[in-house]
């Protein structure tokens, strides 16, 4: 399948699964505080997702992922399944959050700190959001897909972080995953040309230790090889005649529209 370069009509409901994405987060957020599981993370966000948006949460059984979110603590860099572990004072947990809402999805993700957190477990968090920004911050026409993953690479590595490079973003519509893959590494001036109408997720796994990673036994959570933290933030961004447009962007975010 090509790349979609999305119309008028779908863009205007790809803004509204996008909104309902950054909805849940901001509510699951109010709910992030030590001693609540993922499994309970898990139901608070896919009883507001079924009940109150009368959407659906894409996760659930897609490709046999057996929960409607993704939540992944501390070593894990994506994919962890909701279960019976508590957060405690000091985790950091990334939420993904993707719904379905008119055949359209929205996806995005991001980081809690549990209680205070240490300084080091601040500095990758806060680093892991710069780099998604300097992404988004490429984004216009014209641009190509290797000036993105450079710049986020640039950013990790120049604060010694790894970016990880099993896993990546992807283009966004009537599918979860749709072409083009966007790599969170790269080289500038190479790779697809953006142009307007195009809608694909920015969602860079920054490690603090080395890149590498592997597939625990239940085929879905992702660790870091060294047991290195990892911190992920993802939105969903649409290609502007002049820039971009966050269709994930939450209340507490203020991004520019590129011009
Ligand atoms: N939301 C993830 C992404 O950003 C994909 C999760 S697939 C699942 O692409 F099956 F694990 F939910
Ligand atoms: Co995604
Ligand atoms: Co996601």
């Amino acid at each position: 399948m090509p790349v979609t370069i999305k119309s008028e009509d779908e863009i205007a409901k790809m803004k509204v699964a996008g909104h309902l994405a950054a909805e849940v987060l901001e509510l699951i957020a109010t709910h992030i505080e030590p001693g609540i599981t993922t499994a309970e993370l898990d139901d608070i966000c896919h009883r507001h997702i079924v009940d109150t948006q009368q959407a659906i949460p894409a996760p659930l059984n897609y490709h046999g992922f057996p929960k409607s979110i993704c939540t992944s603590i501390n070593h894990v860099v994506c994919h962890g399944i909701p279960a019976d572990r508590k957060l405690r004072d000091g985790d950091i947990v990334n939420v993904d959050i993707t719904v379905i809402k008119d055949g359209y999805h929205g996806d995005t993700s991001k980081m809690f700190i549990v209680g205070n957190g240490s300084v080091k477990a601040r500095r990758l968090v806060d680093t892991a959001y710069e780099c998604l920004c300097l992404g988004i911050d490429m984004v216009r026409p014209g641009v190509r897909l290797g000036d993105i993953g450079a710049a986020i690479q640039q950013h990790a590595e120049s604060r010694k972080y790894s970016v990880v490079r099993e896993y990546c973003g992807h283009g966004i519509g009537v599918e979860f995953h749709e072409e083009p893959q966007v790599l969170h590494y790269g080289t500038p001036g190479t790779g697809l040309v953006l142009t307007p109408g195009m809608i694909f997720t920015i969602e860079p796994m920054i490690n603090i230790g080395k890149r590498h990673v592997k597939l625990l036994g239940d085929q879905w959570t992702v660790v870091t090889k060294d047991h290195s933290l990892s911190a992920q933030w993802e939105h969903t961004v649409l290609v502007t005649d002049t820039g971009h447009e966050v269709l994930t962007a939450r209340a507490e975010e203020s991004f520019e529209i590129a011009a």
